[in-house]
């Protein structure tokens, strides 16, 4: 095959394609209501499905029909109205579609000359972003694939200052021979933000963690003498805005009040929980977040935004740009004044997560982001007062956010029991399909926790999960 065969092959397929997808892809977004969480198969259908390479290949059309088969009858279907675990958030009709735009245009936002547009998107996205969150306006910002990169951005910089406070570029000398950086956070913190330390030579097991009890909320004394004692020396603290298992918070305003009395870098983790800012209801959650100098946000948890979308905001540009400093002879160099958002950030080459994040909040605007995380509250609500209407499920903390914790507790079992039981019934409900839900730990109790952000969930949809629980409960006895 010559390169004009190729050429002129590959063209004609992508037009007959493109008329194939403008009929699967409605049917696709169609059956996102009605498609089961988790396909119970999902296992079975897969058993046989790796194999050698092909030599001549099946062709464009026999291989999408092939994907949307397989994935109609073995994928999962997280942004259905079914879907808890963890925290995911849906898509909104905009964001869906300028995504699937930014795909169709391949849109690469490394800098301005590879995408202009999808490079101002991003800065006005984020401008947006920090009005809607209250952070200051001057703060940059930058959009990587989810929270545990805008952790990795904001530990980071942190990092850069707290080497800069010590007289040391850490970027360019690396952590070798510096004393370990004090990290102080309460037992909220989140997996990731200690992988990120764990990769940035900081080390997870360096992370003091001040809990007043067993599930991890901060004793705020015990952090304020720690700082007494480091007497100047530098340090971290991590806030957590958003717990994941029961959507709790640190006392953000009161702990990043005691860390500026402090030579601190305050970042705070927001991945979900400061989307409370959209809601009059509950912004007093996240009040004084604007003075921390670095903030983690997600965008596919309840901005809903297609995955994977996160984002960075940092008080200090400098901070960025000597953390991700790199330069080539065929890259902008500084004295190019339009933006290069991959030279503050960790990557590269980069999609323009920017399209999805710029259309639903043109779209909907900030009225828009309020519905949803409103939505979202109301039918944490509703399934609190599900919980607490059944006998045989427990509360186990009064939901302030979007996640409810509850367990199945018959009665007549001791608390290993109930646990033991809870975990076997966590298996059993994801192992069933019709809901993706699991298990966590509260303190040393398994507990469910649906986490509530995708507009798509109904009450129905929560009247049915308990239905559920109970359902597979009752034939585990
Ligand atoms: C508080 C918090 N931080 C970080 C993360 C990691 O986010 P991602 O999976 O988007 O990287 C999560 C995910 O649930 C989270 O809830």
């Amino acid at each position: 095959m010559s390169d004009s065969d190729l050429g002129r092959e590959f063209r004609e397929e992508m037009d007959t394609l493109m008329q194939q997808l403008m009929e699967s892809i409605p049917k696709v977004v169609g059956s996102i209501d009605t498609r089961i969480a988790l396909p119970p198969e999902a296992g079975n259908i897969l058993a046989d499905f790796h194999e050698p390479l092909p030599e001549t290949g099946t062709g464009a059309q026999a291989t999408i029909e092939r994907l949307i088969e397989l994935n109609d009858k073995a994928g999962g279907n997280v942004v259905g109205p079914k879907s808890y675990h963890f925290v995911i958030g849906g898509s909104t009709p905009a964001a869906l579609a300028a995504d699937l735009l930014a795909t169709a245009y391949e849109a690469i936002t490394y800098t301005w000359v590879l995408s202009p547009t999808g490079v101002e998107m991003e800065k006005q996205a984020l401008d947006w972003l920090k009005e809607l969150f209250g952070l200051p306006q001057d703060w940059p910002g930058i959009m990587v694939t989810g929270a545990t990169m805008a952790n990795f951005v904001c530990l980071a910089s942190g990092r850069q200052w707290w080497g800069e406070q010590l007289g040391f570029d850490v970027s360019e000398i690396g952590m070798a021979g510096l004393p370990q950086m004090p990290v102080l956070t309460s037992g909220f913190v989140h997996a990731a933000t200690l992988k990120c330390l764990a990769v940035q030579g900081i080390g997870r097991g360096n992370v003091q963690k001040f809990c007043r009890d067993d599930f991890g909320r901060l004793d705020i004394a015990a952090m304020e003498k720690a700082l007494i004692e480091l007497d100047g020396k530098p340090a971290m603290v991590i806030v957590n805005a958003g717990e994941v298992n029961a959507g709790e918070f640190d006392p953000v305003n009161e702990m990043i009040d005691l860390a500026r009395r402090h030579n601190c870098w305050v970042h705070v983790d927001g991945a979900f929980g400061l989307f409370a800012k959209a809601s009059p209801r509950i912004a007093h959650l996240v009040e004084g977040v604007e003075k921390a100098d670095s903030v983690t946000v997600d965008g596919h948890k309840w901005l809903n935004v297609p995955y994977d979308s996160g984002y960075a905001f940092v008080r200090d540009h400098g901070l960025m740009a000597r953390a991700f400093r790199y330069s080539a002879d065929y890259l902008p160099d500084q004295n190019d004044t339009r933006p290069t958002p991959g030279a503050i950030g960790p990557e590269s080459s980069r999609r323009a997560r920017s399209f999805a994040v710029w259309a639903t909040l043109k779209a909907y605007g900030r009225e828009g982001q309020r519905r949803i995380v409103e939505h979202c509250l109301d039918i944490t609500q509703h399934c609190a007062k599900r919980v607490k209407e059944e006998e045989r499920l427990e509360l186990m903390n009064d939901p302030q956010l979007n996640i409810v914790s509850f367990r199945y507790n018959p009665g007549g079992l001791d608390e290993e029991e109930i646990d033991d039981f809870n975990d076997k019934l966590g298996q059993a409900v994801l192992a069933d399909g019709r809901f993706l839900v699991g298990t966590s730990k509260m303190g040393a109790r398994t507990i469910f926790r649906p986490a509530f952000s995708n507009w798509r969930t109904r009450k129905e949809d929560v009247d049915e999960l308990i239905e559920v629980v109970l359902e597979i409960a009752a034939s585990m006895h």
